[in-house]
């Protein structure tokens, strides 16, 4: 097991003022003896004011970071160039590097949110050991602290009187508890990294025809002390360039970008975003290992429109079983994690990744996985991502030392005979 907290270093925040003096009408912001980041902002922001933000993070603000010396300077936002008028205080062109990194990589400060490959743990909550249901053995503070930074998972409501709960396919079979709950345990995560974005994409799965009101989701979110990370975006669809750079996001801190299949409704609930208004995806539950690149969801979408979106390869293996009473259920193909999260070979990560650049080139911006913590190297899964980003992953320690047996040893009771030689019959891959 890896340890559930990394360790922690007090970030020291240089009262270092960047002041990029945008034309505009909007007046500069006073200079206090606290800290104040003016970046010069992007094409995003529509009024082309500066944004300029006085330390919203405390002082007592920590972050994850293996550095040990002081080394944060400022986050310098998307070049200043963009505006004939922009200039620093040192001088136009020297700007001041940052050595912060942002979502593990100083490279990514610059980059749009649109522009990055991030590992997507498929149904995050889902951890309860010797589960069928089950699609992840370490719980989300092990999944952050490793680099998931995309949250995925499944919403139910068992009764109209009960809280949101996380349930895979019917609470019945699998029920980790609140969304509340879980929601907390991220906040807590956010609060001590604030340099990490993250994405949650939910599926509102309470049966085919009802759906959970969209008004529902924003107690447990209140109630987790989230509300004030939530990024909410000023349009109702974007295409790349639409996305805010991760720097605008982290010194903005808006960090977390919510999305869901169904039922939302953007005018009652303005951060819960229509997920395929802003990205679609690739076969859901995929059954064949070979992974085709294809859209899904949503259906009959234009192929101009998906080329300018964000999208989500799903590359989780499944095998259909019937487990108590429910017939065709997908379990991971265990026996195959390895392959599936790999680098590369047949079926793998990397070669799927490969596929989808061939196919619309550019990468996908979330590599949806079972169990990310397998693949043939120690983290392969954030191998894949950072080749996908032209970074470098570096971490030969990630993701702990648990066996496929250990971890998903499954119980004579909730997995018939028959997932045997089923995983036998797809060891062809
Ligand atoms: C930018 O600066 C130039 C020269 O200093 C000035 O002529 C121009 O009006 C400025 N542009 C804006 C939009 O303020
Ligand atoms: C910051 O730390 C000090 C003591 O070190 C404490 O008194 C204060 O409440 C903390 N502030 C916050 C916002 O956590
Ligand atoms: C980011 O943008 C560059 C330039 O358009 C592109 O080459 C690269 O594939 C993009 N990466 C991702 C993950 O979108
Ligand atoms: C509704 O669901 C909750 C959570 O599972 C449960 O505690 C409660 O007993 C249920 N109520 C009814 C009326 O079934
Ligand atoms: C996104 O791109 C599509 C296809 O090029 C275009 O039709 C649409 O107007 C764009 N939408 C936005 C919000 O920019
Ligand atoms: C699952 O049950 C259905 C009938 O409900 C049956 O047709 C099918 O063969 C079963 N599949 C497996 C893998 O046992
Ligand atoms: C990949 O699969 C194809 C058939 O689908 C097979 O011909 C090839 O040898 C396999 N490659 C590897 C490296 O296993
Ligand atoms: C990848 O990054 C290197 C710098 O580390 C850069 O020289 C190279 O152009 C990048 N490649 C792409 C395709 O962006
Ligand atoms: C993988 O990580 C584990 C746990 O940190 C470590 O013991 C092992 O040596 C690593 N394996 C490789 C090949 O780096």
């Amino acid at each position: 097991m890896i340890p559930s907290t990394t360790f922690l270093l007090p970030v020291t925040l240089f009262a270092q003022c960047i002041v990029a003096q945008v034309s505009s009408s909007i007046s500069e912001p006073p200079i206090t003896s606290s800290l104040i980041i003016s970046i010069a902002e992007s094409s995003n922001n529509p009024s082309g004011s500066p944004l300029t933000t006085s330390a919203p993070r405390s002082q007592n603000a920590t972050a994850t970071s293996s550095s040990t010396t002081a080394d944060v300077t400022v986050i310098v936002g998307p070049s200043a160039s963009t505006n004939g008028n922009a200039s620093a205080t040192t001088s136009a062109r020297a700007r001041p590097s940052n050595t912060r990194p942002c979502n593990g990589h100083v490279e990514f400060c610059d980059r749009k949110f649109s522009n990055i490959s991030m590992v997507v743990a498929h149904n995050s909550p889902f951890v309860r050991p010797r589960n069928a249901a089950s699609n992840q053995v370490y719980p989300v503070l092990n999944q952050l602290n490793d680099g998931i930074r995309g949250l995925q998972f499944e919403t139910q409501k068992p009764n109209s009187s009960s809280a949101i709960r996380l349930c895979h396919t019917s609470c019945d079979l699998l029920d980790v508890g609140t969304l509340e709950s879980y929601l907390a345990t991220v906040k807590g995560w956010l609060d001590s990294n604030p340099y990490e974005v993250i994405a949650i994409i939910m599926g509102n799965n309470n049966g085919q025809t009802t759906r959970i009101p969209v008004a529902d989701y924003v107690q447990p979110f209140q109630d987790a002390g989230i509300m004030k990370y939530l990024w909410t975006p000023s349009l109702p669809s974007m295409n790349l360039t639409d996305w805010p750079s991760l720097s605008e996001m982290i010194i903005r801190n808006k960090r977390v970008v919510v999305m869901m299949d169904y039922g939302t409704d953007q005018s009652q609930v303005p951060w819960l975003l229509s997920e395929f208004n802003y990205q679609w995806e690739t076969p859901f539950s995929p059954t064949d290992p070979a992974f085709p690149c294809t859209q899904q969801r949503p259906p009959n979408q234009a192929e101009d429109v998906s080329r300018n979106r964000m999208y989500m390869m799903n590359h989780n293996l499944n095998i259909e079983i019937n487990l108590s009473g429910i017939s065709g259920f997908l379990i991971p193909a265990y026996s195959l994690l390895d392959k599936v999260n790999a680098v590369s070979g047949n079926g793998s990560l990397g070669l799927g990744v490969q596929n989808c650049e061939k196919m619309w080139g550019r990468p996908p911006n979330w590599l949806l996985v079972d169990y990310y913590n397998f693949g043939n190297i120690n983290g392969s899964v954030f191998q894949v991502a950072a080749t996908a980003n032209n970074v470098s992953y570096n971490e030969k320690s990630c993701c702990g030392t648990q066996s496929i047996s250990a971890a998903v040893a499954l119980t004579s009771h909730n997995v018939p005979m028959v997932v045997s030689l089923l995983l036998l019959s797809l060891a062809w891959l």
